[in-house]
């Protein structure tokens, strides 16, 4: 199915569309050198697929790429099945997560567990991972160089993955992702696309923890998303 067939089945399915803003063309010189020669390339995808998972973790372990390396205990890759269906994304690994080196392990995280378990999967069914790899200190948001930063180990782990669902947790997430300021309230409750693969976004367990009417809605979400799996087959 060509690509524009394929964006209108999908918008008829009320799914969006979020394709990432393109950078800017490379511009390479030919051979000859000539000014008056200059190819105008299509932006090249990096290709690190090859890249093999222990490979990805020993990089992000070592990573120094932004401040963040200074004041972080460890990093915190990711955890989980690394051919899962599901892959959770989250904001930033917090305090706890900073001593234990993985994903959602304090009291958020508990909920987080909890509300997988309401749709019949376990932690070690799902892959676990955030937009930072580092806690940013005192638990502020991200700043936007961080996660670009960042960016390219996601990128990589998503490839290496090939889940069949994203989930976005929280607010900080979904516009990472989806590359929007929107807010979560118009962002959760249907189903977006990044890179061909289906997302749904889905309120952050901390914030639940605070709101507890809005439970009923994560739970709507966390249904859409198992239809959206169910629905993709194989
Ligand atoms: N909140 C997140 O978004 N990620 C974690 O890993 C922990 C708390």
């Amino acid at each position: 199915m060509d690509n524009s067939t394929r964006l209108q089945y999908l918008e008829a399915m009320g799914i969006d569309v979020w394709v990432p803003r393109k950078p800017a063309p490379v511009v390479n010189q030919t051979e000859s050198g000539s000014t008056s020669e200059y190819l105008i390339q299509e932006p090249q995808v990096q290709d690190n697929t090859q890249q093999t998972w222990a490979e990805l973790e020993a990089e992000v372990a070592g990573c120094t790429k932004c401040a963040l390396c200074q004041t972080r205990t460890q990093t915190v890759f990711g955890t989980g099945n690394k051919t899962a269906d599901w892959m959770i994304i989250g904001e930033a690994p917090g305090q706890h997560e900073d001593e234990q080196g993985k994903p959602f392990v304090g009291k958020a995280g508990a909920l987080l567990t909890e509300m997988l378990r309401a749709v019949g999967l376990d932690r070690d069914d799902v892959f676990i991972t955030n937009i930072l790899k580092c806690r940013p200190p005192g638990n502020r948001d991200p700043k936007p160089d961080e996660a670009e930063s960042c960016s390219t180990y996601l990128q990589q782990q998503r490839a290496l993955v090939k889940p069949k669902i994203i989930l976005a947790v929280g607010r900080i997430a979904a516009q990472t992702l989806l590359n929007t300021d929107a807010p979560i309230g118009k962002l959760r409750g249907k189903v977006h696309e990044l890179d061909g693969t289906p997302l749904v976004v889905v309120y952050h367990p901390a914030y639940l923890l605070r709101s507890l009417l809005e439970k009923r809605k994560a739970w709507q979400d966390l249904q859409l998303a198992v239809k959206t799996v169910n629905q993709s087959g194989n």
